[in-house]
């Protein structure tokens, strides 16, 4: 079945709560680093990210995904540089193409500020992301090998990005 056309906007400070749900409910090991957040639940948005940094996804009013554009350091000689630093679908929204719109729409923004390229960091078990990005032209810059210990696995930091 599909889905009926999610609608894309700028998050608002009152999508706080939605978003820090959504990153609750879709936390996992394949994705990330963190441990699971605990009562009391710390603010989706912060001194380094807040609401225009993320572009929200919404079916019926309902935010069902978010990607985070961002810089990777405050640096003037790396600000030709935009960074997708976070990227999360609710479950029942996916496989129907909210991702790659939200992947596509970073990559625009990307562009639209003036940088010359986009980057991010993957882990390497995370194949549905990968699979995503490696679609939307990127491509593997680097491996960080056995980065992060998860689960008791060590897992790859994959670097991916592209020219814009
Ligand atoms: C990765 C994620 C954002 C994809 O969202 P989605 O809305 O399901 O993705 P789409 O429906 O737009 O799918 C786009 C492409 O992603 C890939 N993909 C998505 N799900 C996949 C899966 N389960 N297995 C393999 N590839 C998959 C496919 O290439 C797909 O293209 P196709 O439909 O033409 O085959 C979602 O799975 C998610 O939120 N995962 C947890 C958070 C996360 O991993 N974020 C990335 C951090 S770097």
């Amino acid at each position: 079945m599909s889905l009926p056309h999610p609608r894309l906007r700028f998050a608002a400070p009152e999508d706080d709560e939605a978003l820090a749900h959504l990153d609750r409910e879709t936390w996992s090991t394949l994705h990330a680093v963190v441990p699971r957040a605990r009562q009391p639940y710390p603010a989706f948005f912060n001194d380094r990210f807040g609401p225009r940094d993320h572009v929200v996804a919404t079916l019926d009013d309902r935010i069902v995904g978010y990607v985070r554009l961002g810089r990777p350091t405050a640096l003037a000689a790396n600000a030709h540089v935009r960074q997708i630093q976070g990227l999360a679908v609710a479950d029942g929204a996916r496989g129907h193409g909210v991702g790659r719109l939200l992947v596509r729409t970073a990559i625009a923004e990307a562009r639209r500020q003036g940088a010359r390229r986009i980057s991010l960091r993957v882990l390497g078990h995370n194949t549905p992301a990968r699979r995503l990005y490696e679609s939307e032209g990127f491509v593997v810059e680097g491996v960080l090998p056995e980065e992060f210990l998860l689960d008791g696995a060590y897992v790859d930091d994959v670097l991916m990005g592209q020219a814009l």
